[in-house]
């Protein structure tokens, strides 16, 4: 089953927006198998965010994103990467669908509130800068004939 890592950055935390963000995710059906929350050291950010070296917004984004904790997580579910990314919306909160995480709350690219991976091959790598593999909880939920 896919599995995909999603952050709730600095902004989302400090807003209050946790739980309306994790629970859009749990309406969908998806199921959390790992949760933490961290506050970045400047190491844990360069990895996470190392393919945007380079970037005019680079050093921006590291301190945005080491600046509060974050909420970091594993969640599984067919198709889970499109679908969570679908749920938060375009980058740029301006672009993003009404509805959307972003389109609902964000109003400015560099506070878009929350993380998902883009790829498998990304949300493997992340998941294994934030968790440990004995830290992903695999079990079982009776509701998912009803979902998937
Ligand atoms: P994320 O990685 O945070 O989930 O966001 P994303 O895939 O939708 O966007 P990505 O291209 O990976 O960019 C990472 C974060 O960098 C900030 N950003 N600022 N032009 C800009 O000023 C700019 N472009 C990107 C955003 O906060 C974006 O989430
Ligand atoms: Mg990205």
């Amino acid at each position: 089953m896919e599995r995909t890592f999603v952050m709730i950055k600095p902004d989302g935390v400090q807003r209050g927006l946790a739980t309306r963000i994790m629970g859009a995710i749990e309406g969908k059906g998806y199921k959390l198998v790992a949760l933490k929350m961290i506050k970045l050291s400047l190491d844990m950010a360069k990895k996470h965010y190392a393919e945007h070296i380079g970037k005019p917004f680079y050093n921006s984004l590291i301190e945005f994103i080491t600046s509060g904790p974050v909420i970091a997580m594993v969640w599984q579910g067919p198709d889970v990467i499109k679908g969570i990314r679908n749920l938060m919306g375009s980058t740029n909160p301006l672009d993003a669908q009404p509805g959307s995480l972003r389109g609902n709350y964000g109003v400015d690219i560099s506070h878009n509130l929350v993380h998902g991976s883009d790829s498998i091959e990304s949300a493997k790598r992340e998941i294994e800068i934030y968790f440990q593999s004995n830290e992903l909880i695999e079990y079982p939920r009776d509701i998912e004939k009803w979902i998937w």
